[in-house]
């Protein structure tokens, strides 16, 4: 099964989301957004009115939500017993929050199971997230890595804030950006890293359909070792 996989990891702002999503379409693959995932269990916690801290209520909440992801590389579809969840769980709060509950073991165990069975199934699919080449596909053939220096990734981040009506605000989304590389990279389960088997890429100075095509070209080259 994992050799139909294309594991997508690194940090938040180098793109990622966009380029796997691009890289999904053109390759007509299917498509797993894996943070979206972690951020329907922080929604869930948020509602159940849990504090994020508690691993052991989390851990809980994790294990009884009721979650429903899609698979279209176009049309994110995020549901939570059956509401539709897509916009909510990009929320401030939950952003807030979402590195603490990903720190929780039972919450990685579950969804990573999920994870697993979801890319069961019919052709290829492209899984992003922080550790699917180390942890969830160690088996996968075809690992990418995406970095990109902090600032960049604030700007990016801080650009799509504006262009959605959001806050203008660079420092702020600056130091949220350290602080969740920090929180993620240095989690006792599953930190993120590079897979050492896994192909690093610096987009600092791409944009996404560069990031897009270079990836394609990756795929392309590996494409024996894929289903
Ligand atoms: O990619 P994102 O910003 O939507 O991810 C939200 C959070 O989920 C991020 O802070 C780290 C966590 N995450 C994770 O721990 N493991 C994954 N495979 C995907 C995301």
């Amino acid at each position: 099964m994992a050799q139909a996989v294309i594991a997508i990891d690194g940090p938040a702002g180098t793109g990622k989301s966009s380029v796997s999503r691009g890289l999904a379409r053109k390759l007509g693959a299917r498509f797993l957004d894996t943070g979206a995932m972690y951020r329907m269990v922080t929604l869930a916690v948020l509602r159940a009115g849990i504090d994020p801290a508690d691993a052991q209520a989390v851990g809980d909440c994790a294990s009884t939500t009721r979650m429903s992801v899609g698979y279209s590389p176009d049309v994110g579809s995020f549901c939570l017993a059956g509401e539709d969840v897509s916009a909510q769980i990009r929320g401030d709060d939950v952003t807030r929050a979402v590195s603490a509950v990903s720190a929780v073991p039972v919450v990685r165990e579950r969804l990573v199971e999920l994870q697993r069975a979801m890319a069961e199934g019919p052709g290829r699919i492209v899984v992003e997230g922080r550790d699917i080449g180390t942890v969830v596909f160690p088996d996968a053939p075809v690992k990418i890595f995406l970095t990109a220096s902090a600032e960049t990734r604030a700007r990016r981040r801080n650009d799509q804030n504006v262009a959605a009506g959001l806050a203008d605000d660079y420092d702020a989304v600056l130091a949220d950006v350290r602080r969740r590389d920090h929180l993620d990279s240095t989690r006792a389960v599953s930190p993120l890293r590079a897979a050492s088997d896994a192909i690093v890429v610096d987009t600092t100075d791409m944009n996404e359909a560069q990031v897009v095509d270079h990836l394609l070209q990756l795929v392309t080259q590996r494409s024996g070792a894929l289903r």
